[in-house]
């Protein structure tokens, strides 16, 4: 039996929305079939974005949205995505498969998907191709109200109104695909780039410094020591791999369990890069005015066979969910510092929450954990503590369990745990302390196999049932996990 106590922190920290956010880039069929399949589709579609993933998306609640890439980011030129499409010039996806970029989803249809969607946008500029002047002027087109050279252009492509544009990154991966610079050549070019990304007419721009690969920690020293004071953000990517090598990474599907166990304990690792990077950040901004950006984070396995290896499709299992849930829980836990995280990516790409065949479209294990998790999202963080036991595999050990709690604006606790083992179930005794509600309700995911799925032939093979495990009495609650599963509790 575990036992875990529940109470509320003296700090009040708070779990942004923006720890539930998402990314979609220009890569494989993320944009063009996954979101986008224009007016004229036989796919019902609202203004071009098909209506199926709209819905989906709307019910997880996505607060912010990452856009448009990635690599892609640092190759695209922002004039090029506007006005009557038939005149769009087009361009090859270098970094995604060299296929042909048409062009025709740009910056008034990503903008018109946030709105449909409710998320905020965050745009991605290009710093690794592009120039100062084009980048203040896509901040000036998208923002400026009133009558100036961009506002004027954007009007006469349809658009009167100015957007509200609060997130924009300057550069991605620039230590990489975005322009394979050192860190102390990035940081100036950070600054310049950033000195013209104005607030235009009341609208404030946060500004995103590319941040550091993986425990790169020197990266983010030299960008906290350099350019911390001017900027709002900085970002951090980590990719889970099984098997921690980027040529041979390892299956979707069909893995065994000490594959299941080696991305656990990968995942893991995202705690230690955020107490380590954090603790850099600490130094040089001990208010914690800067804050931490997991803009890129998730899965990335070898792509399914037979699908173009530069556009990144895999499936996605039970091992996802818990990849997820693991990740959130983390996120939870650092919610000072850590401000914003967007899983790679939203649709068709790495861990998608949805898939799309053509005209199908289905969930993914990783969708309905965002679902399941969706009720902390701008809750107080409580301090969740207990005893974990341990996971051991051969050699190696993790702790089991993985779980955080929260309290919304009416009182409700909410507590989401994972149970990472793969053939171990996990009771659990919880005492609620001054925290003592009524009623019990809960939510849980698990598959009969470590790679269970859904596929367009069988969509809801993994989907969430009503929990009925949890008991509670005289201020203790108690229920039991089975082995690979991800539960999200609600007392009221
Ligand atoms: O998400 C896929 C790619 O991973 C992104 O384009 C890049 O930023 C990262 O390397």
């Amino acid at each position: 039996m575990v036992h875990l106590s529940l109470r509320q922190e003296e700090s009040q920290r708070t779990i942004s929305r923006n720890l539930y956010g998402h990314f979609s880039e220009h890569l494989g069929r993320c944009i063009y079939e996954g979101l986008w399949v224009g007016e004229d589709s036989p796919i019902p579609n609202t203004d071009g974005i098909r209506n199926d993933v709209l819905e989906a998306l709307r019910k997880v609640s996505v607060p912010v949205l990452r856009w448009p890439g990635g690599c892609f980011a640092d190759e695209y030129h922002w004039k090029d995505g506007i006005g009557p499409k038939e005149g769009r010039p087009r361009m090859i996806n270098n970094n995604w498969g060299g296929v042909e970029e048409n062009n025709h989803f740009g910056t008034h249809e990503f903008l018109r998907l946030c709105e449909l969607i409710g998320a905020e946008p965050y745009i991605s500029g290009n710093v690794g191709s592009g120039t100062v002047h084009e980048m203040q002027q896509w901040v000036e087109y998208m923002t400026f109200d009133g009558t100036s050279p961009m506002a004027d252009w954007r009007k006469a492509n349809g658009r009167e109104e100015p957007w509200k544009l609060k997130y924009f990154g300057i550069g991605n991966e620039n230590w990489g695909c975005g322009g394979n610079m050192r860190p102390a050549y990035y940081a100036d070019l950070y600054r310049h780039y950033a000195t013209y990304v104005r607030n235009y007419s009341g609208n404030e721009v946060y500004k995103i410094a590319c941040g550091a690969s993986e425990h790169d920690y020197h990266w983010t020293e030299v960008l906290m020591r350099e350019a911390g004071r001017f900027m709002q953000g900085l970002s951090l990517h980590y990719y889970t791999i099984p098997t921690g090598n980027w040529h041979d990474k390892g299956r979707a599907t069909g893995f065994d369990a000490s594959e299941w166990f080696s991305t656990l304990k990968k995942t893991l690792f995202m705690e230690e890069l955020i107490v380590k990077h954090s603790a850099i950040m600490d130094q040089y901004d001990p208010d914690k005015k800067v804050g931490l950006l997991v803009d890129e984070w998730g899965t990335w396995y070898n792509v399914e066979p037979g699908t173009n290896p530069g556009f990144l499709y895999q499936q996605n299992t039970m091992r996802d969910a818990l990849v997820a849930g693991i990740n959130l829980n983390i996120f939870h836990q650092h919610c000072d510092r850590v401000t914003m995280a967007n899983i790679a990516q939203i649709v068709n790409v790495l861990q998608a929450l949805i898939l799309t065949e053509g005209e199908q479209m289905l969930l993914t294990p990783t969708y309905h954990v965002f679902d399941m998790y969706k009720v902390h999202q701008d809750n107080t963080l409580l301090a969740l503590e207990f005893d974990n036991p341990t996971y051991t595999f051969g050699e190696e050990e993790i702790p089991q369990l993985s779980a955080s709690a929260s309290m919304d604006s009416q009182g409700n606790i909410h507590i989401s745990v994972c149970n990472l083992s793969h053939d171990t179930s996990a009771e659990l005794q919880c005492n609620l302390g001054d925290l003592v509600r009524t009623q019990v309700t809960g939510r849980m995911l698990c598959g009969d196999a470590l790679d269970a799925h859904n596929t367009f032939a069988e969509p809801h093979q993994v989907q969430p049932v009503r929990y009925e495990g949890a008991r509670l009495e005289q201020g203790l609650l108690s229920f039991a996990l089975p082995a690979a599963s991800v539960v999200v509790i609600t007392l009221t």
